[in-house]
């Protein structure tokens, strides 16, 4: 089988490197793919919303799957483009339809979703330029912080919390007067939720679903989860405190509903779903859906799943989820990403980089996953966006050492490889795991019983 990842950061080079183990794989190719995917797929220098380019790539190269990473082309109708297309529609496809994409690419549609399927999550009122005043009375009914959400897609930055009402009423109007652009046209006011947050992680063909492993993600800059708001600056998988009771209750207060709302809805969804969860006192409520895997989360989660991924998606595509099985390891994946100085806010690019290859050719369950790097014209690697790498560890289940033991480990060999990647205005968050050693400690337990 042919297959075409589209896509270019740290999650794709997981997904290429995941599907490239199966058998059933004959070329794998990267659209546009990075340095990372080149080593094991073929890329393919094309844009990501070029659909009529992709179009050819893949009748060039007899593609007969395309699995697709990022959620923008995705929200501007990827695959309707392919089901429209006598001469693609035939292509085994994995990624949602516009309409679909819709529940990441509004985040009105998706709490309206949510209310009209009882789907647990925060209450919300969605304000425009006319109803303002609506606006202010909810942020009124509501106690600090205040969540402003702009509707539509804004990299990442849509999502303001701020802690005074004033403010609040400030930047609503900020937002509505296009702070981030069109994407705020609309914006959801909502409750604060607070807990700790999770991401689960499905594959669906609109019927059946397969439940990937949960994972945690490090979204602040800085250590101790202060600072801005980034894509994620590592994850973990498993959390030790997604318990088989909490697992329960996503499955049936929040999967459930959501392929059920969706088939109602007359949805077609294949493809992947990720649920973004605040864990309040042990009861789960969705912060967000996103249409796609997440990044870095797709990092560690790949390095846990020990069944044929490929043939996974290809029975996604297909509508034959009913009878996999997901095989998943116990081991423990962590993940680290070096960014470049300055990100998420303004940072440079076509840095030098030198890595010592060898260090992860050698060292079988640590990998180096690129993110924002490529091949300058003079045929160095240089850095090419805010996140950089993603080294990820995730094979120390020896016997005998506790789950403490593990990520300790697993930490000491991410760290002592990142020290021997160099690049000016490497940053990374040397606290990635810290907090979930704590949570498995005893004297943490003591104190969070207290
Ligand atoms: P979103 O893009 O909707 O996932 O929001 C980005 C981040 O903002 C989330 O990962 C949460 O950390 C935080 N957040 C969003 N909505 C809420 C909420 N209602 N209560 C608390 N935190 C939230
Ligand atoms: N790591 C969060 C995301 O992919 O949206």
């Amino acid at each position: 089988m042919n297959v075409l990842i589209i896509g270019s950061g740290g999650r794709e080079h997981a997904l290429a490197w995941k599907i490239k183990q199966s058998p059933k794989c004959s070329n794998l190719y990267c659209l546009p793919g990075n340095p990372g995917t080149q080593e094991i797929a073929q890329n393919i220098d094309v844009a990501v919303n070029d659909f009529q380019t992709i179009k050819s790539v893949c009748i060039e190269n007899k593609i007969d799957m395309v699995v697709v990473g990022p959620e923008e082309p995705l929200v501007k109708g990827i695959r309707d483009f392919f089901s429209k297309n006598n001469e693609l529609k035939e292509i085994l496809f994995v990624g949602p339809d516009s309409q679909g994409a819709t529940l990441e690419g509004s985040k009105e549609f998706a709490k309206k979703f949510m209310q009209k399927y009882n789907i647990p999550t925060a209450s919300f009122k969605s304000v425009f330029k006319e109803t303002i005043e609506e606006g202010d009375k909810f942020l009124e009914q509501l106690k600090a912080p205040y969540v402003l959400k702009a509707d539509g897609l804004a990299a990442g930055k849509g999502v303001l919390i701020i802690n005074d009402i004033d403010e609040a009423k400030k930047e609503l109007r900020e937002i509505l007067n296009g702070k981030f652009g069109e994407a705020g046209n609309c914006v959801v006011i909502e409750e604060y939720l607070s807990g700790i947050e999770v991401s689960f992680f499905i594959l669906t063909d609109g019927e059946n679903y397969l439940l990937l492993p949960s994972a945690k993600d490090y979204k602040r800059i800085g250590e101790g989860d202060k600072g801005l708001n980034t894509g994620g600056m590592g994850a973990i998988s498993p959390v030790p405190f997604v318990t088989e009771d909490f697992t329960q209750k996503v499955k049936e207060r929040i999967i459930l509903p959501t392929i059920e709302g969706l088939k109602k809805e007359n949805i077609e969804y294949k493809g992947f779903i990720f649920i973004g969860l605040m864990n309040c006192n042990g009861d789960p409520y969705v912060v967000e859906y996103n249409v796609r895997m997440g990044d870095p989360e797709t990092e560690v989660v790949m390095t846990r799943i020990d069944s044929d991924f490929l043939e996974h998606l290809i029975a996604c595509a297909k509508g034959e989820l009913k009878n996999e099985k997901l095989l998943i390891s116990d081991k423990y994946g962590l993940t680290v990403i070096c960014v470049s100085e300055g990100y998420p806010m303004g940072y440079k690019k076509g840095i030098n980089i030198t890595i010592n290859s060898n260090l992860f050719n050698q060292n079988e369950g640590l990998k180096l996953f690129h993110c924002g790097t490529k091949i300058s014209n003079s045929g160095t690697l240089v850095t090419n966006g805010g996140r950089v790498f993603a080294i990820t560890a995730n094979c120390l289940k020896e016997k005998g050492l506790s789950d403490v033991e593990v990520i300790e480990k697993e930490r000491d060999r991410i760290y002592s490889a990142i020290d021997l990647i160099t690049y000016s205005g490497k940053v990374f968050r040397k606290d990635i795991g810290l907090d979930i050693i704590g949570y498995l400690s005893p004297l943490y337990e003591r104190n969070i019983q207290k």
